[in-house]
């Protein structure tokens, strides 16, 4: 990610910063009208999501220019959200609420050159964070194919 897209995107989030309270918001609900599937998986208060989403945002826009620095917490994170029971397609979902929020917060601020920068920055962290979710499920996976059978398991087959 060269110089120029790591500021364009550092000032168009700075702008974002103060009203994080109504993006969440536009966000959330932008991305239930995509797909209400999602809806389930998320608890029934979104305050709590809401704070720690811009939260991470907020870290990793910040964290662009030393990318190296905060690719472990992006993996840890993508782990996690294989525990959420994400699936790598649900990405292209938060991908499409995201710059949507971005669009209606930055009105005509949010050039088609900001959106390419906002894009690029996105992928970095989903294809960062799909990648850890796969390494997760893959090593729970073959955990679970070597772990000896349960002697139940064994009894009841054996009847
Ligand atoms: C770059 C993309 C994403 C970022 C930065 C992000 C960020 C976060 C953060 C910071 C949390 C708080 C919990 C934690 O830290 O483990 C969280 C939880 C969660 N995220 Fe994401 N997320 C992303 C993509 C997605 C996608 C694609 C989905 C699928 C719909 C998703 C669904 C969830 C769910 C269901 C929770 C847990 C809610 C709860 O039970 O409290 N996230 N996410």
């Amino acid at each position: 990610m060269d110089a120029e897209t790591i500021a364009l995107v550092q000032a168009s989030f700075e702008k974002v910063a103060p009203i994080a309270d109504v993006a969440a918001d536009l966000f959330y609900t932008r991305l239930f009208e995509l797909d209400p599937s999602l809806r389930s998986m998320f608890p029934a208060d979104l305050t709590e999501q809401k704070k720690k989403l811009m939260q991470m945002l907020t870290v990793a826009v910040r964290g662009l220019s030393r990318l190296d620095d905060i690719v472990p917490a992006v993996q840890a994170l993508g782990r996690r959200h294989a525990g959420y029971h994400v699936k790598p397609e649900h990405y292209a979902t938060v991908a499409a609420a995201l710059l949507w929020t971005l669009e209606q917060g930055l009105g005509p601020a949010f050039t088609p050159e900001l959106k390419a920068a906002w894009v690029e920055v996105y992928t970095v962290l989903s294809t960062t964070m799909i990648a850890a979710q796969r390494d997760a499920q893959t090593t729970t996976w073959v955990a679970m194919a070597k772990a000896p059978a349960q002697p139940r398991a064994l009894a009841a087959a054996g009847d």
